[in-house]
Order: C-alpha cells, then sequence, then structure tokens
C-alpha cells in the first residue's frame, strides 16, 4: 500500500504541474482528492489493514494529503499571477495620467455661502419668498407710495396680473413679519430683477442679501456694528467701512455703505456696497394691519435693515470688472475659481 500512495502521490503532482488553467487544476483536485479520488479511495481501504500498520498507513495518507493540497495552493497562486501578468502586457505605466477635472463653485456661490455663514455665526436664519411679487410687499408694505420711481413701469417687470418680478429683496422683510411674532433675525440671499440697461456694472437678474433685526431697542449702534463685523469677517479685518446718509423709504434714518477698495495701481476710492437703516415705523403700522395685532407696534419693538448687492461683493473680493463674466459662464473665467 506504501508504493500506490507514492504513486498516487507522484500522478497527482504531475497532474498539477501539467495543469493549464484553474480548471484543468480544479480537475486535478477532483481526481485525487474528491470523493470518489484516487487518495480518498485508497483511505478506504484503511479499513482492512491490521492494528500495527494502521498508525504508518495513516500517517502516510495524510502526508500524500498535505502535500497534494500545497501543490494545489502554489498552482493556483501561479495561475491567478500569470493572468495578472497577462492582463497588464501592453499597458505602458510610463504615459502620463488622464487628468481629472473636478467642479468647482461659481464665485457668486462661494460669495454667498461665505456671506449666509457669517451672518449665521451672529445668530441669522435664512429666509426666504417669492420672486413673483405683489405691489404691496414689494412697495406699499414698505411705505413705497405709487408715486415712487421704483413702481415706475420702465423700471420693473410687470405682468398683466398686476404682479411683478422683485425689485428687491427686501419683500421677504415683510412676509417673515407677516408669518412670525418678534423677535426676528432673519437674511434672505435670492434674485432681483429691474429693467436696468446691462451693462459692466448692472444686470437685469442680480443678487442680493437682505437682513432685518426685529426686536426691543434695536438701535443704531447694532446697526453699525453688525455691518462692520460683517465687512470686516469678509474682506479683512483692516477693511474700512462708511455710513453716509442717504434716503430710502422703509429705513428712518437710513445709510449707504461704502467700503474703500485698493486696487494695485490706483488711489484707493470708497464704493458703495449695501444700504441699510432703522425699520420706518410706517413699515411697522402696516405690518401690525396685515397681521391685525399689534405685535410690532412701533412702541413696543424697533430694528434694523439691510439690502447688499451680492454680485458687487463677488467683484470686490476677486477685482472682477466686468458684472457680466458672472453670468456669460465662459470656462476659462469660471476655471479660476475651481
Ligand atoms: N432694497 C434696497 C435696494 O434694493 C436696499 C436696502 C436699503 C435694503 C435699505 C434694506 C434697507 O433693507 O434697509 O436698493
Amino acid at each position: 500500500m506504501q508504493d500506490e500512495i507514492q504513486e498516487i502521490e507522484a500522478a497527482a503532482l504531475a497532474a498539477i504541474k501539467s495543469a493549464r488553467d484553474e480548471q484543468e487544476l480544479d480537475g486535478a483536485r477532483v481526481a485525487f482528492l474528491g470523493k470518489k479520488g484516487r487518495l480518498t479511495g485508497a483511505s478506504a481501504g484503511m479499513k482492512n489493514l491490521s492494528k500495527e500498520d494502521k498508525p504508518v498507513i495513516g500517517q502516510l495518507l495524510n502526508a500524500a494529503r498535505s502535500a497534494i493540497t500545497a501543490a494545489l495552493d502554489a498552482k493556483r497562486a501561479g495561475l491567478q499571477d500569470a493572468a495578472d501578468r497577462a492582463a497588464l502586457a501592453g499597458l505602458d505605466l510610463t504615459l502620463p495620467g488622464r487628468p481629472a477635472h473636478p467642479g468647482g463653485l461659481h464665485p457668486l456661490t462661494r460669495l454667498r455661502d461665505r456671506a449666509v455663514q457669517i451672518c449665521r455665526r451672529l445668530g441669522f436664519a435664512l429666509a426666504e419668498g417669492p420672486e413673483i411679487e405683489t405691489e404691496f410687499h414689494c412697495f406699499d408694505a414698505l411705505n413705497t407710495p405709487p408715486e415712487h420711481p421704483a413702481r415706475n413701469e420702465k423700471d420693473t417687470f410687470y405682468f398683466d396680473s398686476g404682479k411683478l418680478l422683485r425689485t428687491h429683496t427686501s419683500t421677504v422683510q415683510i412676509r417673515t413679519m407677516e408669518g412670525e411674532a418678534p423677535p426676528v433675525r432673519i437674511i434672505a440671499p435670492g434674485s432681483a430683477y429691474r429693467r436696468d440697461e446691462i451693462d459692466a456694472t448692472h444686470l437685469s437678474v442680480f443678487n442680493q442679501l437682505e437682513g432685518l433685526y426685529v426686536d426691543t431697542d434695536v438701535n443704531v449702534g447694532d446697526l453699525k456694528g453688525t455691518l462692520e463685523f460683517f465687512y470686516r469677517a469678509l474682506f479683512g479685518e483692516d477693511t474700512e467701512v462708511r455710513f453716509r446718509p442717504h434716503f430710502f423709504p422703509f429705513t428712518e434714518p437710513s445709510f449707504e455703505i461704502d467700503i474703500k477698495l485698493h486696487v494695485k495701481g490706483q488711489a484707493p476710492k470708497w464704493i458703495e456696497v449695501a444700504g441699510c437703516g432703522m425699520v420706518d415705523p410706517a413699515v411697522f403700522e402696516s405690518i401690525c394691519a396685515s397681521r391685525g395685532d399689534d405685535a410690532y407696534h412701533p412702541d413696543k419693538v424697533t430694528g434694523f435693515a439691510f439690502g447688499m448687492g451680492l454680485d458687487r461683493l463677488a467683484m470686490i473680493q476677486w477685482g472682477i470688472r466686468d458684472i457680466r463674466l458672472l453670468i456669460e459662464n465662459d470656462a476659462r473665467f469660471l476655471r479660476q475659481f475651481a
């Protein structure tokens, strides 16, 4: 029986060696180690052996099984290696890689996100309103009388229904106060529309960031501190900010905000970036009338509001000279921000 085992082992190792692929290798495994395989058959003969022979032959059988199994494993790994090498044949690993083109955020999106983040740190929550608005929300409720030039058909996109594309995001102030009792502290980024001639600094669709803070005892100091903090957080600690008296129908007093722009090779100049002011009592009265309560009675609450042009801020941030670049989608321009 010893000879038989040796002969089986040698035959198995030879079959494994000559196997050309996984399938032939598996055939060899089944032929020798399978249920009806030769070594399995030889093991069945153990029961006829004498007590003395059993352990000796048992050991031989085990050794043969281990040797065949090891040879199978080694051959399988070898075949896999060869298959891997064949798959890579002809592949030039020294060729330069194909560059990936990751997308990037539009500069306006980047600027808006940063502006929103700064305001959120100050406790402002996001609010929104429709872009197709009523004259009431766009003008009347904001103390803007019918004869005001902003309401002129030449300056505004009206629909036949009498609604219009909002000319500013200040509409969201009204919608917020109609729906929520004070205190409110909101910002509303969004589009605004005007029938403007399009040139290097004007688009007929542009982007604003509106803000409103109403509570008891809100004062001009709060307004100034908040907006100075905002512009310094956005443009850097030494940004110079100036509040210039102005007029808006919905705030009293009102200011325009300028920041000092430094461009290499040019004298520094002040440029206007926002309008703001203390909410006019007439606006609070109008809100009380629409709500049918006196939650916003001008004797009880005060507030400040501001509205800034986001396109303008992006132009300042990156020294963009023509606002039209922001909507032309020229990849050569946009790639610089990716
Ligand atoms: N709505 C104004 C505009 O579009 C900007 C503005 C000025 C908004 C003063 C305000 C504000 O909230 O208080 O020109």
